[in-house]
């Protein structure tokens, strides 16, 4: 049955975190229309911030958001807005960048903690949790790896010390480790197209998860890509290798559905709940790691009525799927999104606009968790 946009009661009594992370989008295209100083827009009337609305219904949900350039920015003159608005919806933070390979390991024996570690303090001081984002990618890899002459055990040996190193670093402080981002193209194959795969084959994967479940016992671990919210080519290989990893006790704990998505252009909704349900079958905790909803711009209110069903949508099939503990949209304002840089012409994709006034998509979410 396709997901209908009712209020979930089921979620009043749920005992799982669903964790509403927002992982602000820095950099590349954001749209800084207008200049942002003094206090936030304030929200529609009877609409209390998300953190609150959660916690008024006893939901096991925490709200949060992953931090960019914006935060603990000086310079922006919207940086104040953005920290006001962040505390006061979200629970938890996901490092945009600051945790990856390549910001966090400038030199071969030189690793740059100061950042992240910033965004984990801020966390513990505001009473968020911390996903961690991603100890083992494609990208963002730092040029004295990729440009170096190595051997398949040199390489070996350098994927342990890293996710060692940083897991270790981090131990006890997270909620979640994405292990391994994006390791299959789209057509189910392999990603062949990455240094790693490239210098020890496959096998980087399962050796990355046994190398960070050594370093951290109690952290879950998780595999994380797009493009595989329903049923598909890609989905089922991600759901064939993560079969294959809990038959064989490779220590894998859940799966991360990024869910970068087109305004009204969604997979079927039963599609994704149904890959949903054999994911939970695996005994994988879900997350959606990186929700947004991008559309053509400029935005008419049309697509905006459009993109507020859709994440409601979304945060509904999670809502009914016990096994989904976390929505991680993919920034919380316009100001600041991978979007218009990387898809031109498009963007507008996140909850808040570029001023921080929430969108329709915002009230659809806050009346879903609400109960309306
Ligand atoms: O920090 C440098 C800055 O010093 C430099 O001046 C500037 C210009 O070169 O680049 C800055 O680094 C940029 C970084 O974002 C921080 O802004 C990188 O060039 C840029 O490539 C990087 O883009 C990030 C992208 O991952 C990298 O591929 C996006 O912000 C980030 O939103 C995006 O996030 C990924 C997820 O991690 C994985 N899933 C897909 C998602 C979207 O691509």
């Amino acid at each position: 049955m396709a997901a209908e946009s009712t209020a979930i009661s089921r979620c009043t009594v749920l005992s799982r975190w669903l964790l509403l992370a927002v992982s602000l989008t820095v950099a590349c295209g954001g749209n800084p229309a207008t200049t942002v100083t003094g206090p936030p827009p304030p929200l529609p009337r009877q609409l209390d911030p998300l953190r609150k609305v959660i916690a008024d219904r006893g939901l096991k949900i925490g709200i949060g958001t992953a931090i960019g350039s914006l935060f603990n920015n000086t310079t922006d003159p919207a940086a104040g807005q953005y920290m006001t608005v962040l505390t006061r919806e979200f629970n938890v933070i996901t490092p945009e960048n600051d945790m990856k390979f390549g910001p966090l390991r400038p030199a071969q024996n030189q690793f740059r903690f100061v950042r992240a570690d910033s965004m984990v303090a801020f966390a513990a001081a505001n009473g968020m949790k911390v996903r961690g984002h991603t100890l083992v990618w494609h990208q963002q890899l730092a040029s004295w790896l990729t440009g170096g002459s190595w051997t398949t055990d040199q390489v070996k040996a350098l994927l342990d010390e890293h996710i060692t190193t940083v897991v270790s670093h981090y131990k006890g402080q997270l909620s979640a480790w994405d292990v391994v981002n994006e390791a299959f193209d789209d057509d189910g194959g392999a990603r062949t197209a990455s240094f790693w795969y490239s210098k020890i084959g496959s096998g980087y994967v399962e050796q990355a998860f046994k190398t960070a479940r050594a370093a951290d016992p109690d952290t879950p671990l998780f595999y994380n890509d797009y493009n595989i919210e329903g049923m598909n080519a890609k989905s089922d290989a991600v759901y064939a290798m993560l079969a294959d990893f809990k038959a064989r006790g490779v220590p894998v704990d859940g799966i991360g559905v990024q869910m970068h998505l087109i305004a009204g252009a969604l997979p079927p909704l039963a599609s994704i709940q149904q890959n949903f349900a054999r994911l939970a079958g695996l005994g994988l905790k879900i997350h959606i790691t990186e929700l947004d909803v991008r559309m053509n711009l400029p935005a008419t209110q049309e697509m905006l009525a459009t993109q507020a069903q859709n994440y409601r949508d979304v945060f509904n099939i999670c809502l009914q799927q016990s096994a989904c503990e976390m929505v991680v949209m993919w920034g919380f304002t316009d100001r600041s999104s991978w979007v218009p840089g990387t898809f031109p012409g498009q963007g507008d994709a996140l909850i808040f606009d570029s001023s921080f006034q929430p969108k329709p998509a915002y009230t659809a979410i806050n009346n879903l968790l609400a109960g309306k």
